[in-house]
């Protein structure tokens, strides 16, 4: 019903839209676009109509096609019922503040968003951190053209580049931070971990890895535990359940990680309860608060990560 609140729309606008994208692009922001025609979309997310949503992420017809950012972009609107914000970034944005707030001598230079779909997480990192790159990476070239399309009518300067995240084409060492939001419970379990591997290699000494995700199991209580695996089975979120059996600590340090680095969190969302609750949360340990996210009666965002060593 989300998909089908939004698809008659896009379909009726399709060719407006890659008309106005097309000019969008080519604002004076300086984002970038880098597709790769020979890329293999990863059966996690070519094999499955992912929660459902018509074609997944990734099908398209021809090559300046972007129906499946905008029905993303639309549909989350519907089924987040304004609770990620009018442009669908609270996430992003509180936590980029959360992240300059608590590590305060930490100048990124190099930000990635791995599994940034249309960037609209990734775009709060360029804002809150002007001086740094941000890329985002994704398998999808319909999101990620529309990706590029809104972040230059938006004025917010990314790179986008066509990527897997289990095992990317950059250098060693070419980011700073590495960050996810929702990413994780859509990969297999040995998907994720190699996503793990990858986030350590490809930071430089001293960066930070950091993922939006579900809480974790014993944050949850059972109501909210069943109620994922219902989604998982009539949502078609088959990967929900391995992610959560899997333990966010060990996985950092699985990955390289020094466990004594591992910290997590939960930040209040900024558009709901303000720029002031998420600095005031950085002096409790709310570590384990099962009041989080769209399992909630308020709006907060867990995540977790670790920090390279030096
Ligand atoms: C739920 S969406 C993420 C949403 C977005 N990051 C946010 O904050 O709302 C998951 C995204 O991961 C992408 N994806 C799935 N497998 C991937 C992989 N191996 N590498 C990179 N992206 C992947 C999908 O194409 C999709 O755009």
């Amino acid at each position: 019903m989300v998909w089908d609140a939004v698809r008659p729309t896009l379909e009726r606008e399709a060719d407006k839209l890659t008309d106005t994208a097309t000019t969008l692009s080519q604002a004076e922001v300086g984002g970038t676009l880098a597709l790769d025609p020979d890329f293999v979309v990863p059966s996690n997310v070519e094999t499955i109509d992912v929660h459902l949503m018509p074609g997944s992420y990734h099908q398209e017809s021809g090559n300046a096609d972007l129906r499946a950012g905008s029905m993303y972009d639309n549909g989350l609107s519907v089924f987040s019922f304004g609770l990620m914000g009018k442009n669908l970034d609270d996430i992003g944005e509180s936590i980029a503040l959360w992240v300059k707030e608590k590590f305060a001598d930490f100048h990124p230079g190099a930000i990635l968003d791995m599994g940034c779909t249309i960037g609209h997480n990734t775009q709060p990192w360029a804002k809150q951190y002007p001086d740094a790159a941000v890329t985002g990476i994704d398998v999808s070239a319909p999101c990620l053209r529309y990706a590029h399309a809104r972040s230059q009518a938006q004025g917010v300067k990314v790179h986008y580049q066509q990527e897997n995240a289990t095992q990317t084409n950059f250098a060693d060492g070419s980011f700073d931070l590495v960050f996810s939001s929702m990413f994780l419970h859509e990969l297999p379990k040995k998907d994720i971990r190699a996503v793990f591997k990858e986030a350590h290699r490809l930071l430089r000494p001293g960066g930070l890895m950091l993922h939006y995700e579900l809480p974790p199991n014993d944050a949850m209580n059972a109501y909210d535990g069943f109620y994922l695996d219902w989604d998982s089975y009539y949502n078609y979120e088959p990967f929900y359940k391995g992610y959560r059996d899997l333990v966010p600590q060990e996985l950092c340090a699985d990955a390289g990680f020094a466990p004594d680095s591992f910290f997590q969190t939960v930040v209040p969302s900024i558009g709901w309860y303000g720029r002031d609750a998420v600095i005031e949360s950085l002096t409790g340990e709310q570590a384990k608060d099962d009041n989080t996210g769209r399992l909630a009666d308020g709006v907060k965002w867990y995540c977790y990560g670790a920090r390279k060593a030096k």
